[in-house]
């Protein structure tokens, strides 16, 4: 257990599967060491925010608590995205892996985005992610 994974548990709607992964095997090559060109002023915050509620508030909840109303049932249950933006784990890498190609390859029903986003749209939302409370 690195400190990534400090306080981790399910009650806190994490994603194991992904988590694991990205422990043991790493966040793939083609993420690591990615780095946000976005400046994290406030019209990219913003602007990542309508795309935020647009895309991913049915399930991660309106304010990323991983509570939205297609969450019911889901398992593994959509992430808590406000817990996971304060983790040293979530860098700019790991976040863009886990939008850009979703959990198909974990097994879960997190969508990948990366043909539905642009790669300006998914760095804004996730500055978004990061001014979260
Ligand atoms: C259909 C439901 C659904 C939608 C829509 C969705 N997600 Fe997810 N998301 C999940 C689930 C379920 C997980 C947990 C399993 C996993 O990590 O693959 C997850 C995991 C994540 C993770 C990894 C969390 C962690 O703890 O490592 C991030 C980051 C994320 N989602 C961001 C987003 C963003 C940003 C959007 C919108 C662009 C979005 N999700 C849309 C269901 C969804």
């Amino acid at each position: 257990m690195g400190p990534g994974m400090r306080g981790h548990g399910m009650m806190m709607g994490s994603s194991m599967q992904r988590h694991r992964q990205a422990m043991m095997g790493g966040v793939p090559k083609a993420y690591q060491g990615l780095s946000n060109p976005l400046s994290p002023d406030g019209r990219m915050v913003s602007e990542g925010k309508v795309l935020y509620q647009a895309n991913c508030a049915a399930c991660h909840g309106d304010t990323g608590a991983g509570d939205g109303p297609a969450a019911a049932g889901m398992s593994p249950p959509p992430a808590n995205l406000q817990w996971l933006a304060s983790r040293p784990m979530a860098s700019d890498g790991y976040l863009m892996w886990a939008i850009s190609e979703g959990g198909a390859e974990l097994g879960t029903a997190m969508p990948a985005f990366k043909n539905s986003l642009s790669e300006n749209q998914r760095w804004k939302v996730i500055r978004y992610l990061e001014a979260l409370p």
